[in-house]
């Protein structure tokens, strides 16, 4: 176990010392310059407890999972098994066995595509979706035959819940809806869109992709039907993500992959089928995956929330600040309401020399359209520049970043 990072009684912020040093790379150069990392939304670094997981688990537990029947695979069926458990706890479910594991957020909502809407979706029917989902909450539902209808979004980047109210009722399969924007940063009311959705007889699924490293998740509590996210964005590796579903939903589902582990008894006539979530969990899966996600989500919920929350709303505040003051620079994403994940354009610059000018100095943003076409379309963009934070940045991250953009403009003579 590692110790909860430090904190300062009197005024409980964090060391941010103590929680840096627990992530090797961040001591790492790049580009010869010390590593400034702002791509936490795209993955987030790995803190040595989940490395040394990860590594212990091929030093000492590697085996097969449900399959062998010696002492090894025991251990290594027992550390999936732990790993389901905690997964379920951190994000509220009162079952380990609604918890499926999958490769990531994206093959959770193919699967709930596949096995969840395909039988339910009437010739013609739609799946309620915002503009500003990432394209894997849209593309999987289009690959199934829904049309996908988008929730509009507000300039400076809220859900129109007046909107959604309406369009809940127009007959959706489905509301299929981001808890938090990995563009725009805004998290959205999703505890009230589930009481709408549920008025309206429509159930809902959450891509919590970005939410899990800055929100507390509690699916009971939201009102959800399906919410998955994936192991890496909450310093878990990737190759491992969650999907959970009501159990009366999974119990319906047909499986959505066959192969090995997923099946009661096959003949060559016949197959039946495991029960619910091994009915999903066709093939070896990722079972080291499993075991760093489970050191990720105990290394975090042994962290104190309060002071991270703090921590990433002033870092959200000082970037905004900060990047404001810069000529020419538009934010895109200002709702009240938001993670800390700041998108940007800036006048004569487009986001890639942006991009790859910061890279010169050592700084990681991305740049493009962060896989949210229609929602850059919504705001009449191409392409954006994005700084996004987790618990590990700092103020000093925030000044590399400002210095870094006022070296862009220099360059571009501005
Ligand atoms: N979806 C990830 C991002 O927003 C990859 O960067």
């Amino acid at each position: 176990m590692t110790a909860p990072i430090a904190v300062a009684p009197e005024h409980a912020e964090l060391d941010e010392a103590a929680l840096r040093s627990q992530f090797p790379i961040l001591s790492t150069m790049s580009r010869g310059k010390p590593l400034v990392y702002l791509d936490s939304a795209a993955t987030t670094q790995k803190p040595r407890r989940v490395i040394d997981a990860v590594r212990d688990f091929y030093l000492h537990d590697n085996a097969n999972i449900h399959r062998g029947v010696y002492q090894l695979s025991e251990r290594a069926t027992i550390a999936w098994e732990a790993a389901r458990a905690r997964a379920a706890r951190f994000i509220g479910a009162s079952m380990a066995d609604e918890v499926v594991f999958v490769r990531g957020t994206t093959e959770a909502i193919n699967l709930v595509a596949h096995s969840f809407l395909t039988p339910r979706l009437p010739r013609g029917g739609t799946v309620l979706v915002t503009t500003m989902e990432h394209h894997a909450n849209i593309v999987p539902w289009q690959l199934v035959g829904a049309a996908t209808v988008p929730i509009p979004v507000s300039d400076v980047g809220e859900l129109d819940l007046a909107a959604a109210e309406r369009m809940l009722h127009e007959g959706p399969s489905l509301l299929a809806v981001t808890h938090v924007s990995n563009t725009l940063g805004t998290i959205n009311p999703v505890a009230e869109l589930c009481g709408m959705a549920q008025a309206a007889g429509v159930p809902v699924l959450v891509d919590g992709a970005q939410a899990v490293a800055h929100v507390a998740i509690d699916v009971a509590a939201l009102g959800c039907d399906f919410y998955c996210f994936s192991g890496h964005k909450v310093f878990g590796p990737t190759g491992i993500g969650v999907l959970w579903a009501k159990q009366e939903h999974l119990a319906a589902m047909p499986p959505y992959q066959g192969g090995g582990d997923m099946i009661d008894e096959v003949t060559f006539e016949r197959t039946t089928y495991a029960l619910p979530p091994r009915r999903f969990e066709a093939g070896t899966p990722d079972i080291a995956g499993a075991v760093g996600l489970d050191a990720a989500l105990d290394w975090l919920g042994s962290q104190d929330h309060d002071a991270i929350r703090r921590h990433e709303d002033a870092l959200r505040d000082y970037a905004i600040e900060s990047l404001s003051g810069i000529p020419g620079l538009q934010l895109v994403g200002t709702a009240p309401h938001k993670a800390p994940v700041v998108a940007f354009t800036m006048r004569g610059v487009h986001a890639h020399d942006i991009a790859s000018l910061l890279d010169g100095d050592g700084i990681c943003i991305r740049a493009g359209h962060h896989c949210t076409q229609p929602l850059h379309q919504r705001f009449g963009l191409t392409a954006t520049a994005r700084a996004s934070f987790a618990l590990y940045n700092t103020r000093s991250d925030v000044d590399a970043l400002a210095r870094g953009l006022a070296g862009v403009r220099k360059v571009f003579g501005l």
